[in-house]
């Protein structure tokens, strides 16, 4: 099994392993951000640029330095491979060059977006982000849509990064979204103005990685740092039943699917656990949910340094 030394951390791991598995697997400040790679979606990675990472040392065979910062999600450990990723001065220009691009059309809006607090942009602008911007140019804006009844889409906020598209294609039996448009102007489009109806197309709401698209049922009813995530099952014969209930006291405001350490979610949910069983009686409560990103979501919830709570 090819070993790897990541700032400095060895680990050994699996054939195949891709350079931001392992530091996953090692973890803390080392993880390289990733804004569209997405473990569960096949095909998603490499179109963001986060995950930047520099090979100080090709592998045992080969010591030569890769000679351009690599993707950290598209390319595989090589034994005897060494990776610096926080530790590397070049690493963290490229990552705040990234966050610049991304933010050269996206709208400043996060008082009044849902996405806000649970926003993987907004927590990657607050590391890497800068005060000013040096985009002169008008930014290019688009009217909301709503895909469906449960849906809207702000195309203003979406930074292209593929992962609705990929979820639609490997959920829905039909597909009928994806993006038209090249450049400038590629955009998330319903091919003639179809909804998704797919029973598991509000998925597509907790993939995003930014408010682009966000839950009608929920937009604008609280901000999620008021609330309070607690894992939820019910029996349901679409899916596995097991989500997370944003609740305040006794009421449910919306439902998510459970998300690990790194915002993704490994057992998707159908649209009636999501969209139409909101009423207490509805699900069996269990307890609190593990919020353990440096999020906002954890405060004033639960006691302590360590945001963990389990
Ligand atoms: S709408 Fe969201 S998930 Fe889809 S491409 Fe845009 S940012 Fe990514
Ligand atoms: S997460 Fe690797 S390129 Fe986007």
């Amino acid at each position: 099994m090819p070993k790897v030394k990541i700032d400095g951390v060895e680990i050994e791991v699996a054939e195949g392993t891709t350079i931001l598995h392992a530091a996953r697997q090692i973890g803390g400040d080392l993880v390289p951000p990733a804004m569209c790679y997405y473990s569960s979606l096949k095909g998603s990675g490499g179109k963001c640029r986060t995950c930047l990472v520099k090979v100080t040392k090709g592998s045992e065979k080969d010591p030569r330095p890769m000679p351009k910062l690599m993707a950290s999600c598209q390319t595989m450990v090589m034994d005897g491979m060494e990776v610096a990723s926080k530790s590397d001065e070049a690493v963290t220009a490229a990552r705040a060059g990234v966050v610049e691009f991304l933010l050269l059309n996206h709208p400043l809006d996060c008082p009044i977006c849902d996405q806000a607090g649970e926003c993987h942009l907004q927590d990657l602008a607050f590391e890497h982000g800068k005060a000013t911007t040096r985009y002169e140019f008008e930014r290019r804006t688009f009217e909301k849509i709503d895909i469906g009844p449960y849906i809207k889409l702000h195309m203003t906020r979406c930074i292209m990064c593929w992962r609705c598209v990929y979820l639609a294609q490997q959920l829905s039996p039909e597909r009928v979204h994806g993006i038209i448009g090249r450049g400038d102007h590629a955009e998330i489009s319903t091919y003639i103005e179809k909804s998704i109806e797919s029973e598991f197309s509000g998925n597509v709401i907790d993939v995003c990685p930014v408010g682009a698209l966000t839950d009608r049922t929920f937009r604008f009813k609280s901000r999620v740092w008021f609330l309070n995530p607690m894992n939820a099952h019910r029996d349901c014969p679409t899916c596995s039943g097991k989500a997370v209930a944003w609740m305040y006291g006794g009421e449910i405001f919306r439902i998510t699917a459970r998300k690990d350490h790194y915002g993704e979610v490994h057992e998707f949910i159908c649209n009636t656990c999501r969209f139409d069983k909101k009423g207490a009686g509805d699900w069996t409560i269990e307890g609190p949910s593990n919020i353990d990103r440096h999020s906002v979501i954890s405060q004033n919830h639960y006691e302590g340094a360590s945001l963990t709570v389990r």
